[in-house]
C-alpha cells in the first residue's frame, strides 16, 4: 500500500476550504437541551427513526410516531413519477406532516445523491467517485458536490448519503466505483472538500445539504468469500489488525470530521467478525471520543436487523447502546419504535443514551436552521431553473475530461483526427447512456439504455464534434470497420450496485473481446475505450488495441470523453486504483497515466 503525499494544489485547496470550517455542533447545545427537556420519550424515539417513503403507506405516521426522518432508498420514488416536480411535491408533503406535530420539528429527508441527485429524471449525473479520484482535483470535487447539493435542494431534500469515503482494496467488490481510490491518501485528500461542497461553508446555507460520510469503517476491506450473500465481498468481514484499519480505512473520517460532517453511516460489514452496527469501541470510543465527532450516526438500510438475525429487539439494544443514533428502518419502523421504547422502560437502553442520540440529531437540525421560525422548510422552487442546467453539465463535462486515463497509445493512435474521412465506432457502451452512468442512477441498480433525460452518449458526442466531412459509422459488434481511418471500440460493464456487482472474474466480457477482434481484423488502427466501474483484466485485448483509455463511469456528459479523444483536451487523469494484469498482479500502478 502506497500512501501518496498530498499534491501541493490539493493541500492548498483543502486548507483554504477547511479554514472556513463551521462552528462546532455542540455550540447549539443550549437550544438543543432546552428543547430536549420538553420532549416525551415517544417524541425522542421518533427523532431516532428514519422510514423509507416506499414503505410509508400512511404519511400521517410522521405525526403519530413523531418521525424524525424519511429517506427514499434506491428504488423508492414519488407516487406520481420521477420528475423534479413530483419529487418536490413529495418532499413538501411529508414536511407538512412534521410541522403538524406538537413540537413542529422538521424532518431530515435523505437520499443517495452520490453522483448528482441521481434518482431524479433530468439531474446532471457526474462521474462516479472512481473517475473523480483519477482527476486528483479536490477543488473540482468540491464544486461537483456543491452542484449535487443545489440540485438536491431543488427538490427540498436536505440530506445526501455522501460522500462515500470507502477505500476499496479489491476491485472484485461491486462497490469499487463508489470509492475515490484504493489509496487512503487520495481518499483523505478528497473527503474534506467533498463534505464542504455538500454542506457548504455552514450547514445553515440553504443551498447546501447535510452530508453523510460512509460506510464507517472498513467497508472496502472485506475478505473475498466473506460476503453476507453469495461468495463475494459485499457486507463481508474485514480481517485486519487495528493499525491497518486505521492506516487504510479510517483516513477519510479524520478529514470528514474535521470538515464538520454532520452525519456518518456505519457499515454493513464486520471487523474481525463483529458487525460495525454494533461495535461500541469503533462507534463510540474511536469516532465520537477520539475523533471528536459531534454529529449523529445513521444506520445503513436494515443493517440493525443483521446484528442478531433472529432477535430484532436484541439487535436494536446492541446497536443503540453501541452508539447508533438514528435507525434507517425502511419498513419495520413501528416495530423498532415499540421495541426501543420497551428497551428504555426496562432499563436495557439507558435514558442517557437516548438523550445523547437525540441531542446529536437536534444539534444538526438547529445548525441547519430547520428550527428557525423565520425560515420556511418547504422546497425553494426557484432552484428548479438550474436543475440539470448547461452550467451544471459543463462542470460534469470538465470532470469527465479530467477523469480519463490514457493507458496505452501506440503509434500515436490518439487523438483522433477531426478531419478523418471515416471513424468507425463500435461496442455496447458507445451509445448507451445508462451504461455510462452505472448503478445508483434513477434506480438502485441503474439500467442500460435511455435511463434519464438530458445528457449525451459518447457516440452522439463524437458525431457532433467531428468535421462536416467526417463520417462516423457505428456497429455494436465491431463489424464494418474495413476502410475506416480508425476504429473506436467502446466496451466494458453494464450497471450494477452493491453485492450484485461482486465478481470473481474481472475479464473483459466475451462480446467485448469479440467486438475488438472484429474491428482489428479489418486491418485499421483501434482505440479501446473501457467504460467500467473498476479496472478490468484486459488480457490479449491490451496487445490487440493500439490505444487504450479508461473512462470509468462518466455519467451523462459523454461530451467530455469526445473532448479528449478528439484532442481538444490532453489526457491528464492518473490511475487511482492499480490496473491488474491478472487478479493480484498489477500491470499499471496507482499514479500511472499517459498524455499526448
Ligand atoms: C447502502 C447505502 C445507502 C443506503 C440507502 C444501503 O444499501 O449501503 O450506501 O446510502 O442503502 O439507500
Ligand atoms: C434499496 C436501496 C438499498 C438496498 C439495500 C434497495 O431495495 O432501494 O436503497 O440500498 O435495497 O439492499
Amino acid at each position: 500500500m502506497r500512501i501518496t503525499t498530498l499534491s501541493i494544489a490539493g493541500l492548498v485547496v483543502a486548507a483554504a476550504l477547511i479554514s472556513s470550517t463551521p462552528m462546532r455542533l455542540s455550540s447549539f447545545d443550549p437550544q438543543v437541551n432546552e428543547l430536549l427537556g420538553r420532549m416525551t420519550l415517544d417524541e425522542k424515539i421518533g427523532q431516532m427513526t428514519q422510514a423509507d417513503k416506499e414503505f410509508v403507506k400512511d404519511p400521517t405516521d410522521v405525526e403519530t410516531l413523531f418521525l424524525g426522518s424519511i429517506l427514499n432508498g434506491g428504488n423508492s420514488d414519488p407516487d406520481d413519477g420521477n420528475s423534479l416536480e413530483a419529487w418536490t411535491n413529495m418532499y413538501d408533503g411529508f414536511q407538512k406532516h412534521a410541522l403538524k406535530t406538537r413540537l413542529r420539528i422538521p424532518l431530515l429527508y435523505g437520499v443517495d445523491s452520490v453522483h448528482g441527485h441521481s434518482n431524479v429524471l433530468g439531474a446532471v449525473i457526474f462521474p462516479h467517485n472512481i473517475g473523480l479520484g483519477c482527476t486528483r482535483n479536490a477543488a473540482l470535487v468540491n464544486r461537483i458536490m456543491q452542484i449535487a447539493a443545489e440540485e438536491t435542494r431543488a427538490t427540498g431534500i436536505n440530506w445526501a448519503f455522501a460522500p462515500c469515503v470507502t477505500v476499496p482494496q479489491d476491485p472484485r467488490w461491486g462497490r469499487t466505483y463508489e470509492g475515490y481510490s484504493e489509496d487512503p491518501g487520495i481518499v483523505r485528500d478528497f473527503a474534506g472538500p467533498a463534505v464542504l461542497g455538500l454542506q457548504s461553508d455552514s450547514l445553515a446555507n440553504p443551498l447546501g445539504v447535510l452530508a453523510c460520510a460512509k460506510h464507517y469503517v472498513g467497508d472496502g476491506g472485506t475478505a473475498f468469500g466473506s460476503a453476507r450473500k453469495g461468495k463475494g465481498l459485499d457486507q463481508g468481514d474485514t480481517r485486519v489488525d487495528e493499525a491497518t484499519l486505521r492506516r487504510v480505512h479510517l483516513q477519510g473520517y479524520y478529514a470528514a470530521v474535521r470538515a464538520g460532517v454532520g452525519s456518518i453511516m456505519p457499515s454493513y460489514s464486520s471487523w474481525n467478525g463483529v458487525k460495525m452496527s454494533g461495535n461500541k469501541y469503533l462507534l463510540t470510543d474511536v469516532l465520537k471520543g477520539e475523533l471528536g465527532f459531534e454529529g449523529f450516526l445513521i444506520s445503513d438500510y436494515n443493517a440493525i436487523d443483521q446484528i442478531k438475525p433472529d432477535d430484532y429487539k436484541a439487535s436494536i439494544e446492541i446497536s443503540i447502546n453501541a452508539g447508533m443514533d438514528m435507525g434507517m428502518i425502511p419498513g419495520r419502523y413501528k416495530e423498532y419504535i415499540r421495541d426501543l421504547k420497551a428497551l428504555v422502560s426496562d432499563g436495557q437502553v439507558p435514558m442517557s443514551r437516548i438523550d445523547d442520540a437525540v441531542r446529536r440529531i437536534l444539534r444538526v437540525k438547529f445548525a441547519m436552521g430547520l428550527m428557525d421560525a423565520n425560515r420556511s422548510v418547504m422546497a425553494d422552487r426557484r432552484l428548479h431553473k438550474n436543475f440539470g442546467s448547461p452550467e451544471h453539465r459543463a462542470v460534469a463535462r470538465e470532470a469527465v475530461r479530467e477523469s480519463l486515463v490514457l493507458l496505452k497509445n501506440g503509434k500515436k493512435t490518439l487523438p483522433l483526427a477531426k478531419t478523418a474521412r471515416r471513424i468507425h465506432v463500435a461496442g455496447k457502451n458507445a451509445d448507451d447512456l445508462g451504461n455510462q452512468c452505472g448503478g445508483w442512477t434513477i434506480t438502485w441498480q441503474g439500467k442500460s439504455g435511455a435511463v434519464t433525460t438530458g445528457g449525451t452518449t459518447i457516440l452522439a458526442a463524437l458525431k457532433s464534434s467531428v468535421s462536416k466531412t467526417t463520417k462516423v459509422t457505428f456497429s455494436a459488434d465491431g463489424s464494418g470497420a474495413a476502410g475506416a481511418d480508425i476504429a473506436v471500440v467502446i466496451v466494458g460493464e453494464k450497471p450494477y450496485a452493491e453485492g450484485v456487482g461482486d465478481r470473481a472474474d474481472l475479464s473483459l466480457a466475451p462480446e467485448d473481446a469479440a467486438a475488438l477482434k472484429n474491428a482489428k481484423s479489418a486491418g485499421v488502427p483501434v482505440a479501446l475505450i473501457i467504460v467500467s466501474g473498476r479496472p478490468l483484466v484486459l488480457g490479449e485485448a491490451m496487445e490487440q488495441a493500439d490505444a487504450v483509455v479508461a473512462a470509468w463511469l462518466p455519467g451523462t456528459e459523454g461530451q467530455g470523453v469526445a473532448d479528449v479523444l478528439l484532442g481538444d483536451y490532453k489526457p491528464t487523469g492518473k490511475l487511482s486504483f492499480s490496473w491488474p494484469q491478472a487478479m493480484g498482479k498489477a500491470l499499471f500502478p496507482v499514479g500511472y497515466g499517459l498524455s499526448y
